[in-house]
């Protein structure tokens, strides 16, 4: 709604430190402010603001943001509220309509117009379950009332090809076949959902974006759901996260559970703050969406092999998202239990003691990993610490990874030395400005993320950086091809704060958030930030070297000239290789 180029020249007037000012006594500290984060609780200032990049951090609690952003999260508020709060105090006025694109506007009214359809057959399914008899009795069956039934929109659709006749007059319509309500079918139409109890399936604006639908008993398949449509992406939507986002804030806590029907009936048992996905294995996007709504998040699964299954991988994917203050843990219930049938037998205070036992993330992980290995035996323990490897090296959180770390150490009988060199993490406690710069993997960064990392410090080196020498498989490529593109179209180097804006919606912002962080951790002033950038162009540069040499061999040194030529080249790599400092651009002492 707000045009970005006003949202530009509103961060470029401001000045976040007398944003954070407002709100947060700042003391000078070098380029940076600091102070008291407002977000967590400490006695020690871990909160940074930084005039250059118009950004503020906090290494406590890693929230992180431009002036936008921390009004948004300070003050609650909404996205256009802190955009017209901080208009004003700089004595702007928000431009009240922006006109859009026709493509834009014709986009948009599709999109509207097919919200309204799936909000229609919604309130019409609703309708016909109050005259379905069978239905209802199912519902009551398992324990619902007629109150939550209404409170999750639950309806019916009747035993008809084409129920859906009566309630859209045009039953030709495309849209309803784009929107997954209706089948095309070799010149027939007919309905998608037919004598099944409906759940609808909100987006997080709330607005019906897909449907489940299930046979009342036996029946295949048992749900039935909404394909994916311009409206429906599976892995994105969370079931029931509208009904349990108040629970949720309440509580600081939420539960994903695997089925719908979990949701409906732990919100009938006073469990409110419980979602679920929408039968597909849980994505980062899941995960993400949860962590920045709650601290603790449980996943609760089945306890037979295929719930364990599914949360390993709700594990995997949660290791590289979990930050230090907040916690992932797992419930397994018991053998043939769900939530729904547990709930119901032992009503909602059993249920709460199950979850206050859930297993954190650490003791699932080393668990599991440990059963896999017979840690009597050295062979054994070699094992465990190559299978523990890679998660560790994903873990962001680094409290989380030293904690684990030690564990690790302890059952696998090596020193701690002797782990951080296996895992080649930074050795000694070196002090954390200091650290080597590391992917966010763990593995040793490419040169192409420290050009990252350190262009951040001074956005207008991006003119000095050559795609055509960076790996275009890497995602930080991906990301320094994002930041390129924007500083390029912006004319002039934006301020950090406008880039984050920008990247909004750019897949690639969060390594580039993730590079913020890593140059704030590391305290770059911009003589280091230009130097690491001139060490990391130079490594790209003996990549590239190295890869015409490689070549030259594949193609086999006939004469004398090209042997010369071939020496020619070697010592010159050579010379700039040994021209690089110890610490050459992956970060590793060479
Ligand atoms: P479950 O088979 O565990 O079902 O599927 P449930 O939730 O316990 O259902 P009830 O209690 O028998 O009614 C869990 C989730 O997997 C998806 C649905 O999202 C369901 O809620 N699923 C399952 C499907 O999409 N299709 C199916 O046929 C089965
Ligand atoms: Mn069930």
């Amino acid at each position: 709604m707000i045009p970005d180029s006003f949202k530009q020249d509103l961060l470029n007037r401001l000045d976040i430190v007398d944003v954070v000012g407002r709100y947060v006594q700042l003391k000078k500290a070098g380029a940076n402010f600091s102070g008291l984060c407002p977000f967590h609780n400490e006695k020690t200032p871990s909160f940074t603001v930084s005039p250059a990049k118009q950004f503020y951090h906090c290494f406590g609690c890693q929230k992180h943001g431009n002036a936008i952003g921390f009004l948004m999260d300070y003050g609650s508020m909404g996205y256009v509220d802190a955009v017209k709060e901080l208009a004003a105090s700089v004595g702007m006025q928000v431009p009240a309509w922006q006109p859009r694109t026709p493509e834009e506007a014709k986009q948009k009214e599709r999109e509207t117009d097919l919200f309204a359809l799936m909000q229609k057959a919604m309130e019409f399914y609703r309708g016909e379950l109050k005259r379905a008899p069978r239905a209802i009795e199912y519902l009551k069956g398992r324990g619902l009332s007629g109150e939550v039934a209404a409170r999750f929109g639950l309806g019916y659709a009747a035993d008809d090809w084409q129920g859906l006749k009566r309630c859209f007059a045009d039953y030709d319509d495309a849209a309803l076949v784009e929107c997954g309500l209706v089948i095309e079918g070799e010149g027939k139409r007919y309905d998608r959902f037919r004598d099944r109890v409906m759940f609808p399936i909100f987006n997080r604006r709330d607005l019906v974006v897909g449907f489940g639908g299930r046979v009342l008993g036996e029946g295949e398949p048992k749900y039935l759901n909404s394909p994916e449509t311009p409206l429906f992406q599976k892995g994105r939507e969370i079931y029931g996260l509208g009904h349990a986002r108040e629970a949720m804030h309440r509580t600081g806590s939420a539960v994903m559970v695997e089925g719908y029907m979990d949701v409906v009936a732990l919100a009938q048992h006073g469990v409110e703050n419980a979602v679920a996905t929408l039968g597909t294995a849980t994505t980062p996007a899941h995960v993400s969406a949860l962590l920045r709504l709650v601290d603790d998040l449980v996943f609760c699964f089945d306890g037979d092999a295929a719930g364990r299954k599914a949360a390993w991988r709700a594990l995997e994917v949660a290791v590289p998202l979990v930050p230090d203050q907040k916690a992932v843990r797992f419930l397994f219930l018991p053998e043939g239990e769900d939530p729904d049938s547990f709930v119901r037998a032992n009503g909602r205070e059993a249920f709460a003691r199950l979850l206050g036992g859930a297993e954190p993330l650490s003791s699932f992980l080393l668990g599991e990993l440990r059963e896999r290995s017979d840690l009597d035996s050295a062979e054994g323990r070699a094992r465990f610490l190559s299978a523990v490897k890679p998660y560790v090296l994903q873990l962001t959180a680094p409290a989380l990874r030293i904690q684990i770390m030690n564990e690790v150490a302890e059952a696998a009988r090596v020193s701690e030395q002797d782990l951080r060199g296996l895992f080649g993490a930074p050795s000694g406690s070196a002090e954390p400005r200091r650290a080597p710069a590391r992917h966010h993997s763990g593995a040793p960064a490419s040169p192409e993320w420290h050009l990252l990392v350190s262009l951040l410090s001074d956005l207008e080196m991006i003119q000095h950086v050559d795609p055509a020498l960076l790996s275009p498989e890497l995602p930080e490529t991906a990301a320094l091809l994002a930041v390129r593109r924007v500083v390029l179209e912006a004319g002039e180097p934006p301020s950090f704060a406008v880039l984050i804006e920008k990247l909004e919606d750019d897949p690639h912002l969060e390594h580039v958030l993730r590079a913020e962080r890593q140059s704030s951790e590391r305290g770059f002033d911009q003589d280091n930030a230009r130097q690491e950038f001139r060490d990391a162009l130079a490594k790209l540069d003996l990549v590239r070297r190295k890869r015409e040499l490689d070549e030259i061999l594949k193609q086999g040194l006939g004469s004398t000239e090209e042997r010369m030529k071939y020496q020619e080249k070697l010592t010159s790599y050579k010379r700039l290789q040994g021209a690089l400092p110890e610490r050459d651009a992956t970060g590793r002492p060479s």
